[in-house]
């Protein structure tokens, strides 16, 4: 099948742009609302923190390091919504003169991601006056946009959908259900999650309608590609693990042993590669979507590859 033999399903792209509409928020009406984050409580909660993995820490040190974590959290997320903006204004493309319906929904999509890295940078901006001086989020949005576009268009998708099915599977099996985190934060999470839900859908459905563009030695390189940008993704998660692990042990206000100090490395890298990787690729609706699409011998060169990271 090629491209212009691939069906277009205008009612899904329809449906993504009526709830979007209804559920459409603003920044200040709906998210911040005036307040500012309650540091007597967590960020990310134990569920995709592992903090709870860290026996010798004090509850207060937890909650620290819950901090830290959901600081992080939230500027991944900034992050690589300049690639996905990015990319989706560049499949949005194909459609200009094509189905108007489909256009309108990546032109939302892109809109949306938009503001969500206006809310990530207000919010590293809110969580900074009220922590220690000293974070560093090492990754620059721009050198890592500049890395992921230049694989093709197949992969980048891929990667994509793999981040917007976590950010629901995060939200809904471990945020939500919480009661212990600081309110703010979990809104900011709330609010993005309900238009990450429609951006997974289109996700879908641009992956679908360009593999279908695919011959087998194309999709077999496409392949190939996305194991290098999870690897990529892995090289970002190493360095950002250890430095936040390196703020946490000057910000908490004690020493630690140096097995401690290992654990807490070997935890946060593990926290993080289960965060960002393991959640994403293990989602069923992924590992269905994926595996329709490429044979059982890509599978395996993408679980052989995955093997070390999520070990
Ligand atoms: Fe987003
Ligand atoms: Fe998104």
């Amino acid at each position: 099948m090629n491209a212009t033999q691939h069906q277009i399903d205008t009612k899904r792209y329809a449906k993504c742009i009526e709830v979007s509409k209804r559920i459409r928020w603003d920044i200040d009406r709906d998210v911040i609302r005036g307040r500012k984050f309650d540091f007597s409580k967590k960020f990310l909660p134990d569920g995709i923190s592992q903090v709870d993995r860290l026996d010798f820490l004090k509850p207060d040190e937890r909650r620290l390091l819950s901090q830290v974590q959901g600081r992080t959290y939230a500027n991944i997320f900034g992050l690589v919504e300049r690639y996905i903006g990015a990319k989706i204004l560049e499949v949005s493309r194909e459609h200009w003169l094509g189905d108007q319906v489909a256009l309108e929904a990546l032109v939302r999509f892109t809109d949306e991601e938009l503001k969500h890295q206006e809310l990530f940078r207000r919010i590293e901006a809110m969580v900074a006056e009220g922590m220690p001086a000293g974070y560093s989020f090492m990754p620059k949005p721009n050198d890592v946009a500049g890395a992921v576009l230049s694989k093709c268009t197949w992969a980048v998708l891929g990667l994509t959908l793999h981040i917007e099915l976590f950010t629901q599977a995060h939200y809904r099996q471990s945020i939500e259900p919480d009661r212990d985190l600081s309110e703010l934060w979990k809104d900011v999470f709330l609010f993005h999650w309900k238009e990450e839900s429609q951006h997974a859908i289109l996700d879908e459905m641009e992956w679908q309608r360009e593999n279908a563009k695919l011959d087998a030695g194309q999709r077999d390189r496409a392949v190939t590609d996305l194991i290098e940008l999870v690897a990529a993704v892995d090289g970002i998660l190493q360095l950002q693990a250890a430095a936040d692990t390196d703020y946490f042990l000057r910000i908490c206000g004690r020493s630690f042993g140096k097995a401690e100090v290992e654990k807490l490395r070997n935890t946060m890298l593990k926290a993080y590669r289960w965060q960002y990787i393991g959640s994403g690729v293990q989602d069923e609706r992924f590992q269905k979507i994926l595996g329709g699409m490429i044979t059982d011998a890509q599978m395996q060169r993408i679980g052989a590859a995955l093997g070390p990271i999520l070990a």
